[in-house]
């Protein structure tokens, strides 16, 4: 059977899951915008709108996510030094840090778990991994 849509569930900012089903070859950042999920990734600094602040043109870190399973993790294609010099930026960083708008919906990817910062700063999420700057 061929499925065009991967399960893919976000951590908010209480803690809670959402489970929502995303297109192949849609980004999750376009994905929780399109389901309206409550994103955070703002830091204390920043006067911009919040999450996906820059529509997916690798010039914020607002929409930093963190892979809850390093298997998942290792399925992503590599960052690019773009996407990577943005994460530098981003609060909360861990190892298993990339950019939501650079995370496309693959069928490999099907069933992965993702938090945003703020989850893993109020909740102990499974997972999470602080890397030191
Ligand atoms: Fe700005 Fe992803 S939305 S880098």
């Amino acid at each position: 059977e061929q499925n065009d849509t991967i399960s893919v569930t976000f951590v908010d900012k209480d803690g809670e899951d959402q489970l929502i089903k995303v297109p192949i070859g849609m980004s999750l950042l376009e994905a929780a915008h399109e389901n309206d999920i409550e994103l955070e990734g703002k830091h204390a600094d920043w006067n911009v709108g919040g999450w996906g602040a820059c529509e997916g043109s690798l010039a914020c870190s607002t929409c930093h996510v963190i892979v809850m399973d390093m298997d998942y993790y290792n399925k992503l294609e590599d960052p690019t030094d773009e996407e990577n010099d943005m994460l530098d930026l981003a609060f909360g960083l861990t190892e298993s840090s990339r950019l939501g708008c650079q995370i496309v919906a693959k069928p490999e990817l099907d069933g992965i778990r993702v938090a945003i910062p703020a989850a893993t700063r109020n909740f102990a999420v499974d997972g999470f991994v602080p890397k030191p700057h």
